[in-house]
């Protein structure tokens, strides 16, 4: 078996079907585009459905009210953070949620990260967090809450495209995180934390920090061919492309690009025509470098632009990541504690054999 466990099969789910050869992703019976036009809430209740328990109302109010009690419950630890990264500082507001039979966990976590985002983000710029507004949705209070005045409907529209596209993908290595932590029967909450410890790493959800810091080293179109060729040749890797399981483009990077156009106010021409002439010489580069393995664009290559777009800060990109994938975490822990067993793989032993006595 491969150390990475390549094609290991580790749970039946009802959540999301990711086709590497087709490159395409159905969540619960729908392919992602049929689902981008939605609203948060409503992809939410889709993934959670039959799996989380269901609290009293419709959801909207429900993680309205989850924003206040969390606020509540970790303005402390708001203050606490400051001055520390941003993941460190999610990391520590959950780790404080308290449960509360007002409302399911899954939802106090999701409201949860979207104080804590908001607050962490205006820390950041020296700014007093603010107080979230229950009457609106998710995503509008997320951004009121970072800028302190009610956000256009273009921005809206573009952050909730890039939550439902992130928010659920199949056995990957925060979702597994969070399946093995729930399969011990641990709470939601450490089950969340695991999951925000895998996210963080660059291979996964932390690369579109450094994907703009790519862009930003070779600062012109000029310098492309040069730049990505000198990095190959000393063996790095380029952040935003390759994929465990997608052999052809991921579809998710498509449905961005697409969002990013749309932000064209707040992405400059000039931008887009960067990034796309990096992706081009990239994928050139990349089929010659390995010729037997294809790496092409994954999801994380066009959400730096957006995110990016979107005024969020490089080092709030992960954390924007686990807002919108706090939905499929919390669908497969319910799932992992209603259908699974104790994960508890083996290992083989390969050290040296106790000698005599
Ligand atoms: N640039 C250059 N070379 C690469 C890249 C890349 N982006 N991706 C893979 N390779 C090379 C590897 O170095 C390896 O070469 P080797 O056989 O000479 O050692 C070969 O291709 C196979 O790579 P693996 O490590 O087997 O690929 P794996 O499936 O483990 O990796 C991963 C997937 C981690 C995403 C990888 O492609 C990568 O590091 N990409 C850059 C980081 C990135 O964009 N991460 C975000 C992924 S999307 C997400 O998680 C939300």
């Amino acid at each position: 078996m491969k150390s990475g466990l390549d094609h290991v099969i580790a749970a039946d789910t009802v959540l999301s079907h990711v086709d590497g050869d087709k490159g395409e992703l159905i969540i619960r019976g729908f392919y992602l585009a049929q689902l981008a036009t939605h609203t948060v809430e409503t992809v939410a209740e889709t993934l959670w459905q039959g799996l989380a328990p269901a609290g009293s109302g419709a959801l909207i109010t429900q993680l309205g009210q989850a924003r206040v009690l969390a606020f509540e419950q970790v303005q402390p630890i708001l203050t606490l953070a400051a001055g520390r990264p941003i993941m460190t500082g999610l990391a520590m507001g959950l780790a404080t949620l308290q449960a509360t039979p007002k409302l399911p966990d899954h939802v106090l976590a999701s409201g949860a990260m979207a104080v804590l985002l908001a607050g962490l983000c205006r820390q950041n710029q020296g700014l007093e967090p603010l107080p979230p507004d229950p009457t609106l949705s998710q995503v509008q209070d997320v951004l009121r809450m970072r800028d302190g005045t009610l956000p256009p409907a273009y921005l809206v529209q573009a952050l909730t495209t890039y939550l439902i596209t992130v928010s659920e993908h199949g056995m990957n290595a925060s979702t597994f995180a969070a399946r093995v932590i729930a399969s011990t029967q641990s709470d939601l909450f450490s089950a969340l934390l695991g999951a925000l410890g895998a996210l963080k790493g660059p291979l996964h959800g932390g690369a579109p920090g450094p994907v703009l810091d790519m862009l930003d080293a070779m600062g012109s179109v000029a310098q492309i061919p040069l730049w990505i060729e000198h990095e190959l040749s000393q063996g790095h890797r380029l952040m935003g492309f390759g994929h465990r399981i997608y052999r052809v483009r991921d579809p998710r990077a498509d449905v961005l690009k697409q969002a990013v156009q749309s932000l064209h106010r707040h992405c400059p021409q000039a931008r887009i025509a960067l990034a796309e002439a990096v992706e081009a010489e990239a994928l050139n580069q990349l089929a010659r470098h390995k010729p037997e393995r294809r790496l092409d664009t994954n999801v994380e290559f066009y959400t730096a632009l957006l995110l990016e777009a979107l005024g969020f800060e490089r080092s709030a990109f992960t954390a924007v990541f686990a807002l919108g994938r706090v939905m499929g975490w919390c669908a497969h822990y319910y799932e992992q504690q209603q259908h699974g067993r104790l994960m508890r793989p083996q290992s083989v032993y390969v050290g040296p054999q106790p000698v005599g006595l």
